[in-house]
């Protein structure tokens, strides 16, 4: 498998917390890796750091052989080939859901404004909200609302998708409907690590689940594994407790 994302040896703290504890692994190309594990064990800082929105003390992240320069045009070129969803949409509230999706394309790639609007509505379609583009974010509901921000990340042609719990701020109903975009995202191909605990999804689409606690990567297996067959006593102690709700 050829590695697309490396993290090798990466230490991170926030004052005295150490928050990435000599966490090494690899994403493949075109590979979909889950991570799960118990709040506060380091899931969103390591994606914040995949991403470079937070510094590291010290490793390597590199992002398909080139390693995470630390600021300039340089580092902007590589945040592009890596795109983000959050929790919470982060969309543009004051753009139309059309300027969400174009904006990066025109500023970043270099696209004209023409180009922008035709990949941007052929995404929009593909997450099912082309209806919605002359709207406002405000105007959408929730889960209309995350599929735009996957959109607006995939219009920037990433090389690896990060999404951090990107259904845990929606609505049970509103759940399915993103659910189903990832799914049909890991099946084209894309290279993704989600952080969430929807297992449905994690069963469907990963290749690997990666469980984290209190900073450290603790087991690596597959879906069927993990699930099934927890290799530690802290995965298994989480999964009852994920299981029991
Ligand atoms: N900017 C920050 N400053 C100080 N401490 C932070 C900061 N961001 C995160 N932390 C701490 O680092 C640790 C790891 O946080 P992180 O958000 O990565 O966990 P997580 O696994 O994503 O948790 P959750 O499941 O709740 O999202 C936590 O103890 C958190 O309080
Ligand atoms: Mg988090």
């Amino acid at each position: 498998m050829e590695p697309l994302v490396v993290v090798d040896h990466v230490n991170k703290h926030f004052g005295q917390l150490h928050v990435l504890k000599d966490v090494t692994t690899t994403v493949g190309r075109g590979e979909v890796v889950v991570v799960i594990g118990p709040s506060g064990s380091g899931k969103s800082t390591l994606c914040r750091a995949i991403n470079r929105l937070e510094t590291i003390d010290d490793g390597v992240i590199s992002i398909d052989g080139t390693q995470l320069p630390d600021e300039g045009a340089a580092l902007a070129k590589l945040r592009a080939d890596v795109g983000m969803v959050f929790q919470s949409f982060n969309l543009f509230a004051h753009k139309t859901v059309l300027e969400n999706v174009t904006l990066g394309q025109i500023k970043v790639r270099g696209r004209s404004k023409a180009e922008a609007e035709k990949r941007a509505m052929e995404l929009l379609d593909r997450v099912g909200v082309g209806d919605q583009a002359s709207k406002m974010p405000s105007q959408l509901s929730g889960g209309q609302q995350q599929r735009v921000a996957i959109a607006r990340a995939l219009a920037m042609d990433p090389k690896v998708m990060l999404l951090d719990e990107p259904t845990s701020a929606l609505d049970p109903e509103m759940i399915t409907e993103v659910l189903d975009v990832m799914v049909q995202l890991a099946k084209d191909g894309m290279t993704m690590v989600v952080v969430t605990h929807e297992m449905g999804f994690a069963r469907k689409a990963a290749d690997r689940v990666v469980f984290m606690a209190e900073g450290q990567i603790v087991e690596e297996s597959t879906p069927e594994e993990f699930f099934t067959a927890p290799k530690s006593d802290r995965a298994r102690d989480f999964l009852s407790k994920i299981l029991t709700h």
